[in-house]
């Protein structure tokens, strides 16, 4: 009998301490830091508002970095690999059956549509990253070129693409407000653009014809930066309108890609899309982030506490608007998995650190109303 009691008491200890362990253990994983594989995945989130997306290049497959993009998004677009400068010939072909490169960009759309995610197509005409001979040429040489390149390629990713970024920063910046009054857009365009040198305004309506033609099922989209400027998304608005009043829909949605800084005002965005959903298209945040800086960039080494805290109150202020227009917005894509790898690695300007940390921004993102 006393033996047993011995028993009974030492489990009851045990038992005790077990509780408590667990108590502990409980409250301790209450405080850990979150991960990039325990925070809620962002796509999980906003599963009822918009897509999450973000970029991808050759480096993610096969990698953590894949991992992390297909636990938090549910969208990919590929950074560089589906330009003109990657896909097409660098050279001028002697025929007609151009010798495409696609292996890169083949890789990644089909790991991604594999891992159940939709891609989207950047980008087919731009004024950049397009090798110059497509550019060259006679008016009708060029033109034939451009028809030929996106017939081609529109048609080689068929069905497999949601949109594509059909016409990619046809405006050129510092547009007055007379540049763009009475409707006109034509005299706001980019004109160091191959493009529009060789065939002129009516580049755009001829790639959004072609893009129709070859991949009829890709929602087509003009995409461009600093659209939160009242003149420059005055003349794309003053655009969509002329050409989808001579082709019902030709243009079926804005990219606004939202490379911001810290002294990005979000009403500007706001007012932006408010004026392109009155058009009826769909809107794309197509290549978010937001540079901890104030304006330029910032010089190695400024990045704070302070930075860290206003970037995330701006990435909260900014999914306070677009939750309040997901009716318009489709797709919220940001430009870069983690500040080491960024197009702007010295401004820190995406969610993660380099070290794939959750940064403040994250938590910004996953609850704008905390900040
Ligand atoms: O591939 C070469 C590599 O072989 C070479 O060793 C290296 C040396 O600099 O350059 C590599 O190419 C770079 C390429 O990115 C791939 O990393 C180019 O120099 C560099 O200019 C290119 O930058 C890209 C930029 O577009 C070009 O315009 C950025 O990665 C890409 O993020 C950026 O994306 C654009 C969108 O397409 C359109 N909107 C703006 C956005 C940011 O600029």
């Amino acid at each position: 009998m006393k033996k047993l009691n011995i028993v009974v008491c030492a489990l009851l200890v045990l038992g005790a301490c077990d509780f408590s362990f667990n108590e502990r253990k409980k409250s301790e994983v209450e405080h850990e830091p979150q991960t990039w594989e325990t925070a809620r995945p962002l796509q999980d989130i906003y599963k009822n508002d918009f897509l999450m997306g973000n970029i991808i290049s050759p480096r993610d497959l096969g990698t953590v970095r894949f991992a992390i993009l297909t636990r938090h998004y549910n969208t990919l677009t590929a950074e560089n690999q589906m330009k003109p400068d990657h896909i097409a010939p660098a050279a001028k072909p002697s025929n007609t059956n151009w010798e495409y490169r696609f292996t890169e960009a083949d890789r990644m759309v089909n790991a991604a549509i594999e891992a159940k995610m939709k891609v989207v197509g950047h980008t087919l005409v731009w004024h950049s990253q397009t090798p110059s001979w497509l550019t060259e040429g006679t008016k009708q040489t060029v033109l034939a070129n451009m028809e030929k390149y996106i017939g081609d390629v529109a048609g080689h990713f068929k069905d497999k693409l949601i949109a594509w970024d059909v016409v990619n920063e046809a405006f050129r910046d510092g547009l007055t407000s007379s540049d763009v009054s009475g409707g006109k857009w034509e005299n706001c365009l980019r004109t160091e653009s191959g493009w529009y040198k060789a065939i002129g305004p009516e580049y755009i309506e001829k790639a959004f014809l072609a893009a129709r033609t070859a991949d009829p099922n890709a929602k087509r989209y003009y995409n461009d930066y600093n659209l939160n400027s009242p003149t420059k998304s005055q003349a794309v608005y003053n655009m969509v309108i002329d050409i989808n009043v001579r082709h019902s829909n030709l243009i079926e949605g804005i990219g606004m890609q939202s490379h911001h800084h810290l002294g990005t005002d979000p009403q500007t965005v706001r007012d932006s899309i408010q004026k392109f959903a009155s058009l009826g298209v769909e809107i794309a945040i197509s290549e978010m982030d937001i540079m901890a800086a104030d304006g330029g960039a910032l010089n190695m080494g400024q990045w704070s506490d302070s930075n860290s805290k206003r970037q995330a109150a701006l990435y909260a202020a900014m999914f306070a608007v677009f939750k309040a227009h997901k009716s318009n917005i489709t797709r919220v894509t940001f430009w870069g998995l983690d500040d080491g790898t960024s197009w702007r690695a010295t401004n820190y300007p995406t969610l993660l650190d380099k070290d794939y940390n959750l940064k403040p921004a994250f938590f910004a993102v996953t609850d704008p109303n905390l900040f």
